[in-house]
């Protein structure tokens, strides 16, 4: 009877310990201590072989009901700490989800950047998509290939800024003068249709309250076979219409001259100036917001594009100039300065961006 009593206090020993195991590697510690192959149960299965046939009729079922009890308790146990576990997670990770949001700080939005999102949703809306270019350009593609003849005096008029450095060509490199070189070098790699904007820096030596050293452009560039003026002009008037909000504004197409247009046009919008500040869409004032024209022959031979069969119009405009005239900036530097308090009252929610559907601004 003494391996029974011994049974008994195994049994005994091994459920009050299942029962204080507060972890599963503690439990599973146990499992293997008293099942595991060299266990304390394990071993007293191997032991019945060589009792009497009688001791074993009796030790074995005996044996057995703790082995099944013993395992049962670990299962229950196990599951048991695993629940505890997950609920501890659970409360861990809570969030109060009736609390009010809290906005990260992250900042705001450059106008400039603001407006660049505007006008790239506004385009992309009528199929344009977006080409980019490198602020340091070749003389190639930002005048020779769009007609200015050589050493004529319009390369001075935009106030270059030449580098020491020179392109394959021999010449000295420049800081773009303006975006239309990205004409260039869509046409270059690309065959028409050719639907396109670009926006980026562009350079040129002048500084006071509306001019920078560095201030942005945007580029259009339209080339098929049948586009004309009027198509620039409906596309124009859609833009700007969009861009500031309003339903009704006024164009007034002026005769003008780009080398790389022909005919060109400057193009002004109507506005009100009584009140101290442009206001866009209302009044009897002009004031000029772009150059624009049909894209004339020798650029499209330039950029080996046939001047016989293809056709179209290009457009440019100052980016920080419409950035002022919708957000009532009246100091271009302002925008340059990294003065975080400008940011602050300018900028914008990174959290809003613009689209046509919810509105630009
Ligand atoms: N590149 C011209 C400028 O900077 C603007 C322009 C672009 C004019 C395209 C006509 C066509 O003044």
């Amino acid at each position: 009877m003494t391996a029974t009593t011994d049974l008994e206090t195994l049994e005994r020993d091994l459920l009050a310990r299942v029962g204080a195991a507060n972890d599963e590697a503690a439990l599973e510690a146990l499992r293997v201590e008293a099942l595991g192959k060299q266990g304390s149960i394990s071993a007293l299965m191997k032991n019945l072989g060589s009792m009497s046939p009688e001791a074993r009729k009796e030790f074995g079922p005996k044996l057995n009901g703790l082995k099944d009890r013993v395992t049962e308790a670990i299962v229950v146990k196990k599951a048991t700490l695993a629940e505890a576990a997950l609920d501890a997670q659970l409360k861990a990770e809570a969030v109060d989800v009736t609390l009010p949001p809290v906005k990260p700080r992250l900042g705001t939005i450059h106008p400039v950047s603001q407006v660049m999102e505007e006008l790239a949703q506004i385009f992309g809306e009528m199929g344009f998509s977006v080409e980019e270019g490198p602020d340091i350009e070749t003389d190639f593609n930002n005048f020779t290939a769009l007609n200015f003849p050589p050493k004529h005096p319009a390369r001075e008029t935009h106030d270059t800024f030449f580098m020491d450095a020179r392109d394959e060509r021999g010449d000295r490199k420049v800081l773009r003068t303006h975006t239309s070189p990205v004409q260039v070098r869509t046409m270059l790699k690309q065959k028409p249709p050719i639907r396109m904007i670009c926006m980026g820096r562009t350079f040129r030596k002048d500084s006071d309250a509306t001019h920078t050293p560095m201030f942005h452009q945007i580029e259009g560039l339209v080339i098929d076979e049948t586009s004309t003026m009027a198509d620039l002009k409906s596309v124009l008037i859609a833009a700007i219409k969009a861009y500031f909000e309003v339903d009704d504004v006024k164009l007034r197409f002026r005769p003008h001259h780009f080398p790389f247009t022909e005919p060109s046009a400057e193009v002004d919008v109507g506005c009100d100036r009584s009140g101290g500040q442009i206001k866009i869409g209302a009044g009897d004032d002009w004031l000029e917001i772009l150059g624009s024209g049909m894209v004339h022959p020798n650029v499209l031979a330039n950029c080996g594009i046939d001047p016989e069969k293809y056709q179209g119009y290009a457009f440019g405009m100052g980016i920080d100039r419409l950035a002022m005239l919708k957000y009532g900036m009246n100091d271009l530097r302002a925008f340059f300065d990294g003065d975080t308090r400008w940011l602050k009252h300018y900028g914008f929610s990174p959290y809003l961006l613009p689209g046509l559907a919810q509105g630009l601004g």
